[in-house]
């Protein structure tokens, strides 16, 4: 059940997709001290497990630190940050009582879980305008799939995108690219998509292409298309100022940009110099700015992915004009602890500042609003502009795009990357533990830049993080300019590249399959073991193993120097440590703890009861998956059947029947269990 109450007079954020009406009074779990006006609290039993926050920092259970959703551009993703990109204000309690609780507000909020006193769960919002809904259920997953039934579909990747994806800021010219994709085929490590960081610009130039560094865009994009290669052009969210720029020129003549209180067009500095940024939140604007990607739809592409939508300013004007003069003052002085320290921070502080966030409006359709009041919306707005433009374009055609940015709302219209981690081991915690978390707030088609951004990455840890990445949907390699060499080819022997990459591509129609039949129904893909196993009261606890699709549990190696880990198993189950799609080791281990050896060009993957896993046979693109045979792994001691969804991964027409297929273990006449399925299944190995 969920109930809706308002508080103030919030702001409509589009995040909910079912028109409510509110309740009267306020919901009996929470207190309000008169001396708060804008919190609720409420109190934490001991046991309580607090879920969700989506893209936040820390742990999956969220007990015991301070989250504040404002979309923020921070590139250290370090323990004690409170905000990353995304602002997802939902939450689970899950103790004596167990409920959802949805805060629908653009602005900024806090969630003190436990961290000011362990035991009061406290929501802060900066305004006090917000609804609320409390959504109840019998189960977690039960009360997710509610609330995912009130936010809307999420949004549906085309099925190349499945394909595993090479980045680096830093791929200057179309040779560059050549190179890259030469190498991947070379070595025989699948691949099916290069980014464009903002190199392909023209002088950070959005919607422009580098005529000198990729000539002939088209053709171009037309050839890697021939080698079986998506390119994924960086989409910013400013507008370079330069005289005779056409998106700056229209812009600034239909009003299209972010104004300053004396309505001037607010001006920042970005990659290019000195920018404006787009209205996202007004829809004329959307539409404006979205159109704008047809140039580069018309080059072939059919993916892009949106940037520095918190936004990220670097200086503002006023800002960088006020941190000079106290630099002009300090000439020649003697600048002890204090005076040279209030200097740096003079500079430190000029990048996504709270008074730069206060000083710029927007128009929400007729409706004029500060930038602070409605910070979340700002990415979110920008990739519904793309999402909505590109609808326009082709209805029937499914685009990729994800998003740095997001607020709750925005999974309907693209899917997000987890911005600017590290190489770092626990940057790979970190991401097994954002999966879930993203998947109840929506977000399905979503991953970490595999290998880490910043930082020099290492050949054992890229390998770790592989294994991980082949399981979530956006599997992309992706580095910041002027780290190490990140591309696989480049740590040696590339055979254990392939394989793990390969795996991927064995597994892709159940990946998608799973991602898809998650999209369709409100389904998580990623869950905590918890969410599988309520009665486990050790589930619970388990944050470093992941329930995926239907019934595999994923239990990576995140450590340096580990030769395998331990894992809990919350029942008996199948463990098949896979070293290639078709070299595999299996064993049946009962519930409980067990070490589990695991080399550096292994995956692990364990199966519960009465389960299936089809395989296809890896190829070294998506367009060349042969979705018509499998071979199948069952551990089953009675009949059983997997649901297989596959469709062309083009197209938008996702709900027919005939999309969903059956393979199936039943009795045949003797009793004996048996595979079933018009697909053809090469082999079974079934275990039971
Ligand atoms: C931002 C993005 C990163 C990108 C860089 C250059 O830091 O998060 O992915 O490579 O900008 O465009």
């Amino acid at each position: 059940m969920i109930k809706k109450y308002i508080y103030g007079s919030p702001i409509e954020t589009g995040a909910v997709v079912i028109d409510m009406f509110p309740e009267n009074g306020k919901p009996d779990m929470f207190y309000e001290e008169d001396y708060k006006p804008n919190c609720l609290e409420f109190g934490m039993t001991d046991a309580d497990v607090i879920y969700g926050l989506g893209e936040a920092n820390r742990g999956i259970n969220k007990r015991g630190y301070i989250y504040t959703s404002f979309c923020n551009d921070d590139p250290v993703h370090t323990e004690e940050k409170l905000s990353l990109y995304g602002a997802h204000n939902f939450i689970l309690v899950d103790g004596f009582e167990r409920f959802g609780v949805f805060v629908d507000t653009p602005s900024k909020i806090t969630f003190d879980i436990g961290f000011t006193d362990s035991n009061i769960l406290s929501i802060e919002c900066e305004t006090g305008d917000f609804a609320l809904y409390i959504i109840t259920g019998e189960s977690l997953y039960d009360i997710v799939r509610q609330f995912r039934g009130l936010i809307g579909r999420s949004y549906i990747a085309p099925k190349w995108a499945f394909g595993f994806q090479q980045s680096r800021w830093g791929y200057r010219t179309a040779d560059d690219v050549r190179k890259v994709v030469k190498k991947y085929r070379e070595s025989g490590i699948p691949l099916d998509a290069v980014y464009l960081d903002i190199d392909y610009m023209e002088r950070y130039k959005d919607f422009t292409v580098d005529k000198k560094s990729f000539p002939n865009f088209k053709e171009f994009v037309a050839e890697m298309r021939e080698e079986g290669i998506h390119l994924v052009p960086i989409i910013d969210a400013a507008v370079k100022i330069e005289d005779g720029y056409d998106v700056y020129v229209e812009g600034v003549r239909d009003n299209h940009f972010c104004k300053t209180a004396d309505g001037r067009d607010f001006t920042a500095g970005v990659w290019p110099g000195k920018t404006h940024f787009p209205d996202f939140l007004n829809s004329k604007t959307r539409k404006w700015f979205g159109d704008k990607y047809k140039t580069l739809v018309d080059d072939g592409i059919e993916g892009f992915w949106n940037d520095m939508n918190e936004p990220a300013i670097f200086y503002s004007e006023k800002g960088l004009a006020s941190a000079l003069e106290a630099a002009n003052e300090a000439e020649g002085k003697d600048l002890d602890i204090n005076s040279f320290f209030a200097l740096k921070d003079k500079f430190t502080g000029l990048s996504n500042s709270d008074k730069d966030y206060a000083s710029f409006y927007h128009n929400m359709d007729g409706k004029v609003l500060c930038h602070e009041l409605v910070h979340n919306l700002y990415g979110y707005n920008m990739t519904r502009a793309a999402a909505e433009a590109f609808e326009r374009f082709d209805p029937d055609k499914r685009m990729l795009i994800f998003s740095r940015a997001s607020y709750i709302g925005m999974h309907r219209y693209g899917g997000i990357w987890t911005g600017d981690n590290q190489s770092w081991w626990a940057h790979i915690l970190m991401n097994i533990k954002q999966m879930p978390s993203l998947n109840m707030c929506g977000f399905l088609y979503t991953g970490a830049d595999l290998g880490g951004f910043g930082g020099n990455c290492t050949r054992d840890l890229l390998l770790r993080w592989l294994a991980f990445g082949i399981f979530t949907p956006l599997m992309r390699n992706h580095s910041a300019l002027g780290t190490r060499a990140q591309e696989c080819y480049n740590f040696g022997n590339t055979e254990d590249f392939k394989n793990i990459i390969s795996i991927r591509y064995s597994l892709i129609p159940y990946i998608y399959s799973e991602y898809m039949k998650a999209a369709l129904s409100d389904k998580m893909m990623f869950r905590p073991l918890s969410f599988d196993y309520p009665e486990d009261s050790f589930a619970s606890s388990v944050e470093d193993q992941l329930m995926f699709g239907d019934g595999l549990m994923l239990t990576p190696v995140y450590t340096q120097n580990a030769r395998g880990r331990y894992v809990y198993l919350p029942e008996d189950m199948l463990y098949i440590k896979f070293k290639s799609p078709t070299q595999r080791k299996y064993a049946l281990l009962p519930k409980g703890y067990h070490f589990i050896d695991v080399a550096l060009n292994e995956v692990p993957l364990f199966m519960r009861k009465n389960k299936l896993l089809p395989l296809c046979k890896p190829t070294d693109r998506t367009d060349n998956i042969d979705t018509s045979r499998f071979e199948v792994i069952a551990y089953a001691d009675r009949p059983c059947e997997y649901v297989l969804y596959d469709d062309d991964g083009y197209t938008t027409d996702y709900d027919k029947p005939e999309h969903f297929d059956s393979i199936a273990i039943k009795e045949d006449v003797n009793g004996k269990l048996v595979i079933f399925s018009n697909k053809q299944i090469v082999k079974v190995s079934l275990f039971n």
